[in-house]
């Protein structure tokens, strides 16, 4: 700890005059990114300010929308590693490339004719994270919807509305503009946007390289999982088939078919409005020869993939085990992969992996496959609320080998 603190110390001497004094938490550079990852996720994240490497340190700021007690106990809670807090100078990020200094510039000239409102109240509780796909502006479900905004928006007519929303998305790099509302825990996850700017919530954008389309006021789009996209995107599926039981717009099916170089996709999808997008992709990336889609509940369609794949996919949150064994009977007999997306406790993470391929095996062992299971991987894709982590397990199934067997 005493090295922390004489680091910061020396930091902190040569800072030049452009700086702020903030909260940070520092912890070795090589965890930074996952603390960076987890402050923007809760939108704790301090992005007016640059994280400051010191040594073999990283500071990271962190805004004072929660107390300083609470995250440190959410970031301790939910790492090994240690972590310690600390107020130092830190550089400002420029205006100019900085989108949140931009939307409070925006916000603050807006605010600045109604000096009765509680205008300091307001410019605090402005949105810290969004996302931007293609020229839609996404906020969160939170963004300007308190008692206060609500005030500030009785006063504006309605052609003053648009012209605020025009401008926030302007400051946010976008031309449209929408309000995420909780993805719906039905089947479809259907997405429940409100566009406020824009006539229409169609998006089209590219994501590592690969063209993705649909309507942001119906279907869901996590770009949270942009690092597993990445990643799945990465492994070699030369010569492959491939079974993904909840396809979507494609997240993971056109990573697969196209970085990943799968020979052919099975893609099972419920929602048409899903499938409009994924069959819309299928003919942007030109890969239509190498995609099948299967529309309807995966329940039935699964089944009419049997003894086909070399790998299946299941990216449903919060569990997919519902395709768990279909998943187990569309491998080859030969075997193959399986890679399982779950939302799990902390806590619970070695458990889980455990049972998932004691649970795997029994249904290896019901259609007489004598696999050797083995998980080869568990990557933490990112925190689904504290203290629980979206996970993706690999699993590998291969035949045992006879001329083993004595
Ligand atoms: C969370 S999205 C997953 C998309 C993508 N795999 C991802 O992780 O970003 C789940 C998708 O599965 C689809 N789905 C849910 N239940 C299904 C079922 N029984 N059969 C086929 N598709 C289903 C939903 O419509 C939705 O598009």
């Amino acid at each position: 700890m005493f090295k922390v603190v004489a680091l910061l110390a020396e930091f902190m001497a040569d800072s030049n005059g452009q700086s702020v004094k903030a909260n940070v938490l520092v912890c070795l550079r090589e965890y930074g990114q996952d603390i960076y990852r987890f402050l923007q996720q809760y939108g704790w994240l301090e992005t007016s300010l640059k994280p400051q490497l010191v040594g073999d340190l990283l500071a990271v700021p962190f805004n004072s929308s929660r107390a300083e007690s609470h995250v440190l106990n959410e970031v301790r809670s939910s790492f090994d590693f240690e972590i310690t807090i600390d107020c130092i100078e830190l550089e400002k990020s420029e205006d100019s490339v900085n989108p949140h200094a931009r939307l409070s510039r925006t916000v603050e000239e807006w605010l600045s004719s109604y000096q009765d409102l509680k205008v300091r109240s307001l410019l605090s509780n402005l949105p810290k994270k969004w996302e931007l796909l293609g020229d839609l502006v996404l906020l969160p479900e939170t963004a300007f919807e308190s008692d206060a905004w609500g005030e500030f928006f009785e006063r504006l007519s309605q052609f003053e509305t648009l012209q605020f929303w025009q401008e926030v998305a302007q400051s946010l790099g976008g031309e449209r503009l929408g309000r995420q509302h909780q993805i719906a825990k039905d089947k479809l996850r259907t997405s429940r946007t409100e566009l406020l700017l824009g006539q229409s919530g169609w998006v089209e954008f590219l994501d590592h390289g690969i063209h993705f389309g649909f309507d942001t006021t119906k279907v869901m789009f996590s770009s949270g999982n942009v690092t597993e996209r990445r990643r799945i995107g990465h492994i070699d599926m030369q010569g492959e088939v491939v079974v993904d039981a909840y396809a979507g717009v494609g997240y993971y099916t056109l990573q697969m078919a196209i970085r990943s170089k799968a020979k052919h996709v099975h893609a099972c999808e419920i929602n048409p409005d899903s499938i409009a997008g994924l069959m819309w992709a299928c003919k942007a990336n030109n890969i239509q020869q190498n995609i099948t889609i299967h529309e309807g509940d995966n329940q039935l369609s699964l089944p009419q993939l049997y003894n086909q794949a070399d790998r299946c996919h299941m990216g449903l949150l919060p569990s997919s085990e519902a395709v768990w064994n279909h998943a187990v009977r569309c491998l080859k007999p030969s075997g193959g992969w399986l890679h399982i997306h779950m939302n799990v406790h902390k806590d619970d993470i070695e458990q889980w992996q455990e049972s998932t391929l004691q649970t795997l095996e029994k249904y290896a062992l019901e259609i007489s496959r004598e696999w050797t299971l083995t998980a080869t991987h568990l990557e933490r894709v990112k925190w689904f609320s504290p203290h629980v982590w979206h996970v993706v397990l690999d699993v590998k199934c291969r035949e045992v080998d006879a001329t083993l067997v004595v």
